[in-house]
């Protein structure tokens, strides 16, 4: 299988989790394009979703799908969406899209996160991938200064502005063993508003596509 396919084969997976839910929240990116697509057929079953990112309101949209704003829902049923790397806990690395904050939001906001992954995904340690930073802007090159000090090389992600108005940092070779603890340092440097590490509330479940077999990782 293609990694297009085994990421189609893990949204659909997702499928099964959102039976019977009032309002769906819904993340950002390449997997979950392809669930969004699948959610439509359903659209009738459900009041709307709640969106991660301004690409995927707009996708919501375009298939006819509700998009209802976090503040009016209260806490979220189930919260669907994909990552760049998974480690055993369920712990993850985004924000390869920048849509980290806002997902990070809805993550939190959630009684159920159902991560959805293909096996490329899957790390034995997170920080392969280069660790996602939303910065304010004029805070961008104060946090490369701390995150050098933290063992990591900053790269700023360049003409690229996130959703909410702000920069992206992204941190290689950073040795991520504490990934609760390096998430909590990196969230208190002044001038950041989050960073991709999902440690402090990771996924509940991971659906990992694997060709023959969608895994799931409870
Ligand atoms: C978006 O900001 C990210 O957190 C995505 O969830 C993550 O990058 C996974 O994206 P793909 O499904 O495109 O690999």
């Amino acid at each position: 299988m293609t990694q297009d396919e085994l990421k189609k084969q893990c949204a659909k997976a997702a499928l099964e989790y959102v039976k019977d839910v009032p309002v769906v929240g819904v993340g950002t990116g390449s997997t979950v394009n392809f669930f969004i697509e699948m959610l439509a057929d359903r659209k009738a079953d459900f009041e709307g979703a709640v969106s991660s990112s301004e690409g995927t309101t707009q996708r919501l949209k375009e298939l006819g799908i509700p998009v209802l704003d976090l503040n009016n829902v209260g806490e979220v049923e189930v919260y669907i969406d994909g990552a760049d790397e998974v480690d055993p806990r369920k712990m993850l690395v985004k924000g390869g899209g920048g849509a980290l904050t806002r997902e990070k939001i809805i993550a939190s906001a959630s009684k159920k996160f159902v991560c959805i992954a293909d096996q490329t995904k899957l790390v034995d340690v997170l920080g392969s991938f280069p660790l996602p930073i939303e910065v304010l802007p004029m805070s961008r090159s104060y946090v490369a200064r701390e995150m050098v000090k933290l063992g990591g090389q900053p790269v700023w992600r360049e003409n690229f502005i996130t959703d909410n108005g702000n920069v992206i940092l992204d941190v290689h070779n950073l040795e991520i063993t504490n990934a609760i603890e390096m998430e909590k340092t990196i969230n208190d440097i002044t001038g950041v508003v989050t960073n991709g590490l999902f440690a402090m509330r990771p996924a509940d479940l991971v659906l990992v596509g694997k060709g023959d077999v969608v895994e799931v990782m409870e």
